[in-house]
């Protein structure tokens, strides 16, 4: 920390005064430095960053519905025991970032509530079906890919709680990927029927998994701020490009095709270019209108409900361990 950030908060000690604070904000975000949940935030800050954290909770569990759909239907011991546990750590994801979320002022019930009612969003991509076995290897490629390339940078967020959840989330999300591929190599080196399984998988996947880094760049309003607060450290586009550019080769590797005709080596961008996305079906699916979105928020409340005894067992322990520490104390 400098000496000009030290000073500030010494200012911001000594006597709570509005300009002061913000100074020390800019400071600390000037720095390159963390915002923890006891400083001082302008009011935009708190709202942009409980918004992105609590949306980015809800995509984790939201996104085991695909998933845990396919649980039962494993084709060995060995392909369930891992997507069980690759489902599982989606929900502790979403536990990570609903704790995130909560520091910034805002009690999880009414996150919920918000996704709930359909006011809050959650990542289109949730919105699909997974309708084959190759989608298991689909969403690990190609979903969790692109949320590597996304959350990687946001491991550097400036605000502390969100910036340290996404270092384990982004751990846990390579090897999701990798478990991807590997299932969509053994069925592309399988037989012909499997093989088309598994491309037939990629060819649906492969536009919805571009939009998940957002709408272009010039029809992305909030990026701007985001970037200026150090939350976000690359635009939609950039991101957009490194996932291509990553996917390009393994594709290569795993002896399938992605869907895009325009796909080049661009020698003087030293990237790939890629054709234009389906941005009418992305705002579709935003809005509420994908193939799936009614059946995933009817799904999340009928688990919210059905554990509606399980959050009031954990009240009543609570509760019970309370009173038992009160009576030691008492006692001593
Ligand atoms: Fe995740
Ligand atoms: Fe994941």
């Amino acid at each position: 920390m400098s000496d000009t950030v030290r000073n500030l908060q010494q200012t911001v000690d000594d006597v709570f005064d509005t300009d002061a604070a913000q100074a020390y904000f800019d400071a600390i975000i000037g720095d390159d430095s963390r915002i923890e949940p006891r400083d001082w935030m302008p009011d935009a800050y708190r709202k942009t960053l409980t918004r992105q954290v609590s949306q980015h909770a809800h995509s984790e569990i939201i996104g085991m519905q695909p998933e845990a759909n396919w649980i039962t239907r494993a084709p060995s011991l060995k392909r369930k025991a891992i997507l069980m546990a690759k489902v599982q750590d989606e929900a502790g994801h979403g536990l990570y970032l609903y704790s995130a979320a909560e520091t910034l002022g805002t009690p999880r019930d009414v996150l919920l509530e918000q996704l709930h009612t359909g006011k809050a969003k959650y990542s289109s991509i949730f919105n699909y079906p997974a309708r084959s076995w190759a989608d298991m290897g689909a969403i690990g490629w190609l979903v969790d890919g692109a949320a590597i390339c996304n959350q990687v940078p946001l491991c550097r967020a400036s605000y502390g709680p969100y910036g340290r959840a996404m270092v384990r989330i982004c751990k846990e999300e390579s090897f999701h990927q990798r478990q991807g591929w590997e299932i969509l190599y053994e069925l592309s080196h399988g037989t012909p029927a499997q093989k088309r399984m598994a491309q037939d998988a990629v060819n649906r996947f492969y536009g919805p998994a571009l939009q998940m880094f957002g709408p272009p760049d010039d029809a992305s309003p909030n990026s701007q701020q985001s970037m200026a607060w150090n939350i976000k450290r690359f635009s939609n586009d950039e991101l957009r490009q490194r996932f291509v550019d990553m996917i390009v080769p393994q594709a290569e590797a795993l002896e399938l095709t992605l869907p895009d005709p325009d796909l080049a080596w661009n020698e003087e961008r030293g990237h790939y270019d890629y054709g234009e996305l389906d941005w009418d079906e992305f705002f579709g699916v935003i809005k509420g209108n994908g193939p799936c979105n009614a059946q995933r928020l009817a799904r999340r409340v009928e688990a919210h409900e059905n554990g509606a005894w399980v959050r009031e067992a954990a009240r009543e322990y609570a509760r019970k361990q309370q009173a038992a520490t009160a009576e030691t104390a008492a006692v001593a």
